[in-house]
């Protein structure tokens, strides 16, 4: 208990170690037993952090927080079925990576550690960059050649360094771990302990329900943050008695950038490799995920599915989201367009609950290039 542990080679180390990897390269978990107090949580302040229990953050004294977290969830109509809507574009910094960032971030503060590295198609850069501003932490955030000016702007205005690097999304994961040598690596997909920030999106969706779990949830997916985050909270739940089942868990890619969903279609032991197109869900455009096992294995335990949209399918959810008021970017409209395919053949009675993850007014640019291609859209 209170460690991280390697599953490849089951090496252990103490939660006050200053490693985001295994020495035999591997993926990190962290070993901690969450309590859930639920009297106590349900006086405490509406955020992330009322489940403070469930944190594995030693001292209050490092928490770096803006009182994030415990998002709406509202009951939507789509197409004569109701689906949850956990409204996550809400967040400070404009996208659900705000829940990783405040736990990796007050992480950091308690390791110490004064400079860190994050690499990201925009969002989770904005939000590392937001934390480390409050914590006073130095941070230099790698970015691709392509990532919207609104997430960059916000990344520079935060204060950190930004590289911007040439090529695909997978050339600047290659940059940031050469600098990942030198100075921390906060990252959202390697680092365990985004997860346990992540995590909490299952236990706010549990408390709003009424200590109830969903029947299934249905999320994107690029590198997993949220669908693993997720998993992990709902067995928690599970394990402390609050639940009875996790839900099945849906994931949702852009068809133009799929290895996931190709992978559990085709049974393959691997995540393989694509060639990638360029999508209007540009947050989930992760080739390879580097969780890539461990987010097929989620999905398939909680008997959950995958789900492809294309660009046009996104489009049409982008513009039905907003039309109701939802203004967020193509990336999560992607996650609707994959709910109107999931409520397709969903049991009636099933509890879903969905997301939306980023705010429109961070990819301005898209979405005026789309109002553009679809004029008669502003005619009503
Ligand atoms: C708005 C938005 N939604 C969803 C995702 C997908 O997150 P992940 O790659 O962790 O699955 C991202 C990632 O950047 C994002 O920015
Ligand atoms: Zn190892």
């Amino acid at each position: 208990m209170n460690k991280l542990f390697c599953p490849s080679c089951h090496r252990q180390f103490s939660m006050e170690e200053k490693i985001w990897r295994c020495t035999c390269g591997g993926l990190l978990e962290v070993d901690f037993h969450p309590h859930f107090p639920i009297d106590k949580i349900q006086q405490r302040k509406p955020t992330l952090w009322r489940y403070r229990e469930a944190i594995p953050i030693l001292e209050d004294v490092n928490i770096i927080s803006f009182n994030e977290g415990f998002t709406p969830l509202i009951p939507v109509d789509f197409g004569g079925k109701i689906v949850w809507l956990k409204q996550d574009h809400l967040f400070p910094s404009g996208s659900y990576k705000d829940r990783g960032a405040s736990i990796l971030i007050s992480k950091v503060k308690e390791l110490g550690v004064q400079n860190v590295v994050e690499d990201s198609s925009g969002n989770a850069g904005c939000a590392i960059a937001a934390y480390c501003a409050q914590a006073r932490i130095k941070c230099q955030i790698f970015v691709p050649g392509d990532t919207a000016a609104g997430k960059l702007a916000q990344i520079e205005f935060y204060g950190a360094k930004l590289n911007r690097i040439p090529g695909s999304r997978e050339d600047t994961g290659r940059a940031v771990l050469k600098a990942a040598d030198k100075d921390y690596y906060a990252s959202h997909s390697w680092n365990p302990f985004f997860f346990q920030g992540t995590k909490t999106f299952a236990f706010e969706v549990c408390e709003q329900l009424g200590w109830k779990s969903p029947g299934s949830i249905v999320v994107p997916v690029g590198n997993g943050t949220l669908l693993l985050g997720a998993y992990i909270g709902f067995n928690e739940l599970l394990n402390a008695g609050i639940i009875r089942e996790v839900p099945k868990i849906i994931g949702v890619q852009s068809l133009h950038c799929a290895p996931l969903y190709q992978a559990l279609k085709e049974d393959l032991e691997e995540v393989p490799t694509i060639d990638k197109r360029e999508t209007l869900a540009e947050g989930i455009a992760i080739a390879e995920p580097i969780r890539g096992k461990q987010i097929l294995a989620a999905v398939k335990k909680s008997e959950g599915d995958m789900i492809v949209v294309d660009e046009s399918e996104i489009k049409n959810a982008l513009r039905d989201l907003c039309r109701r008021g939802f203004y967020v970017e193509p990336t999560s409209a992607a996650t609707a367009a994959g709910l109107r395919k999931y409520l397709e053949t969903s049991p009636s009675d099933e509890i879903i609950v969905s997301v939306l993850t980023g705010h429109g007014l961070k990819t301005t640019e898209k979405m005026l290039k789309i109002l553009r291609e679809h004029s008669r859209w502003v005619q009503v």
